[in-house]
């Protein structure tokens, strides 16, 4: 097998907005309609789970209807020249669906959910079975939660994450403002001399960094990168 080189890709809400899903920040936000610290902080699971357990049956029902966008689709087929690694701060499952096989999920997984006893076995749901409730429990008898890393809680797959971007031959940011940490923090470790692209609609500050933009949605912006890619190959 030819020698390919890696292509490290980072991705945030901005990815799926052309799949129907709303951002986070900014106008139309998920975090302008809802507290964040109502639904997605460990204090919040303390104070009012069932708030928080709503939140997330809510988002669930949203993703069974949500498909991958062109974005994704394009980003699939580098996998045919490059070896790719997607670190997501999604929660969605649209790169899988779209046949991406290297996925880190940073802030967890919307279609998993996991104990809160000791282990943390985490269960994958079924689309048939997509809400849990207050009392629904693992086998070992202890109370099943979101599989998601809420604000106050670490970022358990943050080292993976590092080590995967240290080894970036080409580093792609698509769909993020890059406002959350320590996710946003991954840019430093892309070694010097390692071309960084960044696919966006809108600014995104980038602290003086010498990164080539692509100005655009992630669908137009993923088939424009494909081409730029032509030459990395
Ligand atoms: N294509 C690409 N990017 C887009 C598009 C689009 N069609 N539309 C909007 N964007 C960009 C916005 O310009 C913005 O820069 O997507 C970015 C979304 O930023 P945020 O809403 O801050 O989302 P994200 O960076 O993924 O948030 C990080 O914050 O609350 C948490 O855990 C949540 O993982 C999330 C984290």
């Amino acid at each position: 097998m030819k020698n390919r080189k890696k292509l490290v890709v980072l991705t945030g809400a901005g990815m799926s907005v052309e799949s129907g899903l709303s951002t986070f920040r900014g106008s139309g936000g998920m975090w302008g309609q809802h507290r964040v610290e109502d639904v997605a902080t460990i204090d919040a699971w303390y104070k009012d789970p069932e708030k928080v357990l709503d939140f997330y049956n809510i988002r669930r029902k949203e993703l069974s209807g949500v498909y991958p966008n062109d974005g994704h689709i394009v980003l699939a087929t580098l996998e045919e020249d490059f070896d790719v690694e997607i670190i997501t701060q999604n929660v969605d499952n649209l790169h899988e669906k779209a046949g991406s096989t290297h996925i880190t999920h940073l802030h967890g997984e919307l279609m998993k959910v996991r104990s809160t006893g000791p282990g943390a076995e985490v269960f994958e749901l079924t689309p048939e079975n997509l809400e849990i409730k207050l009392g629904d429990k693992c086998p070992k008898g202890y109370q099943l939660r979101p599989h998601i890393v809420w604000f106050g809680e670490a970022v358990s797959e943050m080292n993976k994450a590092i080590n995967i971007t240290e080894k970036a031959d080409v580093f792609l940011v698509i769909g993020t403002s890059l406002n959350v940490y320590p996710a946003a923090g991954l840019l430093n470790y892309v070694l010097s001399g390692v071309p960084v692209y960044l696919i966006d609609p809108n600014e995104v500050n980038v602290n003086g960094k010498n990164i080539t933009v692509i100005k655009k949605g992630a669908g137009e912006g993923m088939k424009e990168f494909k081409e730029m890619l032509k030459i990395l190959k």
